[in-house]
């Protein structure tokens, strides 16, 4: 299979006069901006520092409006690329060929939640909160919980197969999809699935437009499968005084037979970064302490998670954690929470930082925290390291601080090659839930053979034979 050259699609044309109006045109509900002020608005993610903006933004409110704005760019050759809530930590949304900003927005219903079947059927641009809060009032729960939910949409999720802190016993994103209808970069619309629990009907497209950033087509609505709201959940936080024995316990955990409901592992520094940025949280953390562990457990029975604690402890004591502080009330359930979601803001808060958001087998763990503490010292920078210890999903926050240009932009990458390569020898791979987007796709080849990358190729090419749609990402 041949290779394929991306560059061929190049040079795309430029946002005209007379693509505005053309654009316009498509537009009965939406809206369309030009100013600056909107285009810069749209050029950012939470991605580092960067700003790539679109030329034009266009906010549909439906999918024939979609439709027909993805038909105009096909036809003069403009890059296109789906912008969710901009919480993207990979620059999955990020307009690097410029082009039309498709703000999604403006689709933000909730178009039916339906009880017997426990559905639902959305539009991308529902904030994830939302999305959680409505199906709650029903008894209904969609787990997928990124730390952004209050912000992030389910667009965003879909196009990079978020996860979160409930992964672990939920599953992410993709395992909520049932069906989903999508604009194709020619302008056509598909369903890509049925609205079924079980499928086994042909190429699985669902699978496939999940997670494909927004460069095989733009999801214009989703069919989501809820589970049943748990009504009961306890939560621990447990010290140690060696990140090692922190991590070697999250394995243990799943080997005494308890699914965690959440399996946070925060070393020392998030902890501090997040307890000087968030007021308000009552903690003191021993100066000892090196890392905790967030564990959650949740359920229909309280008694039955308290025998789950039970066993939890047993786990954490055999691998010598430190005094374990039970969350007692929703009051301090919630400030244990807004602690962990809030690591990624504070550190943000303190300094520009590279994410890499790598994935192992649960049991490598330790090896990669050791080993991307290794290579932080043979090079010379920093690293705040945390997240889904029970997914094998470590967040590694390479932090900018005084690192000079020349490090940051020509060092640096060596180093982040070397922790990839480390990720991939101990069975792992390059994303857990973040995407490659557009700062992580040089180290593709770490993960794939080229004639993996050539399959991936050949299906970029039968859906977007003119690389319009989000251009510069993921290959
Ligand atoms: C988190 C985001 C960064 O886990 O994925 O907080
Ligand atoms: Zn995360």
């Amino acid at each position: 299979m041949a290779a394929g050259n991306y560059l061929r699609h190049m040079p795309f044309k430029p946002v005209t006069a007379e693509v505005i109006e053309a654009l316009r045109a498509c537009l009965v509900q939406g809206e369309l901006l030009t100013t600056a002020e909107h285009t810069s608005h749209y050029g950012h993610d939470e991605t580092e520092d960067l700003n790539h903006p679109p030329e034009v933004v266009v906010r549909p409110r439906t999918t024939a409006e979609v439709a027909r704005v993805v038909k105009v760019c096909a036809e003069y050759k403009i890059p296109i690329t789906p912008i969710g809530g901009r919480t993207g930590l990979s620059g999955g949304a990020l307009c690097v060929h410029g082009g039309v900003g498709l703000a999604l927005d403006k689709m933000n219903a909730i178009e039916n939640i339906d009880e017997l079947n426990q559905q639902v059927t959305v539009q991308p641009g529902v904030i994830t909160q939302n999305l959680m809060d409505a199906v709650a009032e029903k008894g209904m729960y969609y787990a997928p919980d990124p730390s952004s939910k209050g912000s992030c949409t389910i667009g965003g999720n879909l196009a990079e197969n978020a996860g979160g802190p409930r992964a672990v016993k939920y599953g992410v994103t993709r395992d909520f999809v049932l069906n989903l209808e999508v604009v194709l970069p020619n302008g056509e619309v598909i369903w890509t699935g049925a609205n079924t629990l079980k499928n086994s009907t042909g190429y699985d497209l669902t699978r496939l437009i999940v997670g494909s950033e927004g460069t095989l087509g733009v999801i214009t609505k989703a069919v989501l499968r809820l589970v049943p709201k748990p009504t009961a959940s306890r939560l621990m936080l447990v010290p140690f005084n060696s990140e090692t024995q922190a991590c070697e316990a999250v394995s243990a955990v799943f080997r005494a037979g308890i699914t965690p409901s959440a399996l946070e592992f925060m070393e020392r520094d998030a902890i501090d970064f997040t307890l000087k940025h968030v007021p308000g949280i009552n903690l003191v953390v021993p100066p000892e302490v090196k890392a905790h562990l967030l564990v959650e457990v949740d359920g229909q029975h309280d008694d039955a998670l308290m025998r789950d604690c039970e066993t939890i402890l047993g786990v954490m004591e055999a691998h010598g954690c430190g005094e374990v502080l039970f969350a007692e009330s929703s009051a301090e359930k919630d400030a244990l929470w807004k602690m962990r979601r809030n690591v990624p803001v504070a550190v943000k808060a303190h300094t520009v930082y590279k994410e890499e958001d790598t994935v192992v087998p649960r049991y490598a763990l330790p090896k990669l925290l050791a080993g991307v503490k290794a290579i932080g010292k043979e090079y010379g920078f920093r690293t705040i390291c945390y997240g889904h210890a029970g997914d094998g999903n470590l967040h590694i926050n390479i932090i900018r601080e005084g690192l000079s240009d020349a490090f940051w932009n020509d060092e640096l990458p060596k180093a982040i090659r070397k922790i990839f390569e480390l990720t991939v020898s101990l069975g792992g791979t390059l994303s857990g839930e973040h995407g490659i987007g557009l700062v992580q796709r040089s180290y593709m080849d770490i993960a794939f053979s080229e004639q993996q990358l050539a399959v991936m190729r050949g299906i970029k090419d039968l859906f977007d034979p003119q690389g319009i749609m989000n251009p510069g990402k993921v290959l």
